[in-house]
């Protein structure tokens, strides 16, 4: 039988080669680094690329405005185009002041402050970030998500993943997002900003794919502390289809742990392959769009089940994909037994992000 892991799907307008994506995953890596890398990927028979954090903002050395993230960009998907794979830019609006990651980067450069502390410091100005902004800066940073998505298109993306762990996901959470008008209280005013991104996004970009990730916060035991809970699912789900998300790609919230939405082999609660899988099968309650899963997942076998059983409709894989870029291609080929399986150590890729030494695996040769 045909393995529907390899075969094509329709996202909007577009149609991607098979099911398997390359999650969002920032590299750190030099320039040429990372063109390399992602030719590698491409070369490896996946269907489309997510590129990571490409900011929703008219300024900053990343932005899509920027003449040498300009260049970067041009080259990334140049690179991706060239293996006939499809290229999509994650829209993300950072949910901390700028004036946070200042005051502590001192700390973190005289190595006083480890990067997960940093992280927890600014994890816990967000619920006043949210609180503070006026609705004309809101007004602007949605305005910035449509203006982005139409510069990502005139560059050469294919499409945008809208990221909802973000801005989107603190605004979506009721943990994180303590306002009192409109955009805070209710699911339905905590959708709102979430919401209005994907609809400035359509309103300027008519025909465009939108993919959504959607961050799923858990309690009992609690994990994530951003994005909507279970229960809040059914409203933010058909709003957001309402206001023209075509697709989406569904995970655990973060704002906690790093570790907790890229579990390494001994997490305490997310230690199953597909550990993730059972938010998409509440968002499959509320919506007919296909459904990307991701997290923990490595092997053929697997996968091709959670596609037949109708589970979801794509996989998007991060740490696999680094550990062996040849995967789609091995499967293709009847070489399964030789996929080099992520053994979700964390040791090259997470930690190696962290240690600002870019992502790498402990199955490249240099690093044996
Ligand atoms: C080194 C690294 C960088 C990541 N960067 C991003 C990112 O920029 N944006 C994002 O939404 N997720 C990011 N992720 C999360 C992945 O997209 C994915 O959700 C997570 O790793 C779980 O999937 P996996 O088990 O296939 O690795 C990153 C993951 C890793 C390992
Ligand atoms: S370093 Fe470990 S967790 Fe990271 S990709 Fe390689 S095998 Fe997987």
């Amino acid at each position: 039988m045909d393995k529907k892991l390899l075969s094509p799907i329709k996202l909007n307008n577009l149609e991607l080669k098979n099911r398997i994506i390359f999650a969002p995953t920032s590299l750190g890596l030099s320039h040429e680094e990372t063109i390399n890398k992602y030719k590698q990927i491409a070369h490896g028979g996946v269907a489309m690329i997510i590129v990571g954090d490409v900011p929703a903002s008219k300024t900053g050395f990343l932005s899509l405005y920027n003449k040498k993230a300009l260049q970067y960009y041009k080259d990334i998907i140049n690179a991706i185009h060239s293996e006939d794979v499809l290229v999509c830019a994650q829209l993300h609006a950072s949910d901390s002041k700028f004036t946070s990651l200042i005051k502590y980067l001192p700390a973190v450069l005289m190595k006083k402050m480890s990067p997960s502390e940093l992280r927890n410091k600014l994890n816990e100005s967000v619920p006043h970030y949210i609180s503070s902004l006026s609705k004309n800066s809101i007004n602007k940073l949605v305005s910035n998500f449509g203006d982005a998505a139409e510069q990502a298109m005139k560059i050469g993306f294919d499409c945008v993943q809208v990221h909802g762990d973000r801005l989107c996901g603190s605004f979506s959470s009721s943990i994180m997002n303590q306002r009192s008008d409109e955009f805070g209280g209710s699911i339905v005013n905590r959708t709102k900003f979430a919401v209005s991104c994907v609809e400035a996004i359509r309103k300027k970009c008519p025909t465009i794919t939108i993919d959504y990730k959607l961050a799923i916060r858990q309690e009992n035991p609690h994990y994530g502390n951003a994005g909507v809970l279970f229960e809040e699912i059914s409203t933010f789900v058909p709003l957001l289809e309402k206001a023209g998300v075509n697709s989406f790609h569904v995970t655990i919230a973060n704002h906690g742990s790093l570790e907790d939405t890229i579990p390494p082999k001994n997490h305490t609660y997310f230690k199953e392959q597909g550990c993730f899988l059972k938010f998409a099968d509440e968002v499959r309650k509320y919506t007919e769009l296909p459904i990307c899963g991701v997290g923990c997942i490595e092997e053929p076998a697997f996968i091709e089940q959670q596609l037949q059983k109708q589970r979801i409709e794509m996989v998007a894989m991060s740490r696999q994909l680094i550990a062996d870029s040849e995967w789609v291609n091995k499967v293709k080929n009847n070489e399964e037994e030789s996929i080099r399986i992520c053994v979700r150590c964390n040791q090259k890729c997470l930690k190696g992000m962290q240690a600002h030494q870019g992502v790498h695996c402990i199955y490249e040769r240099s690093a044996l």
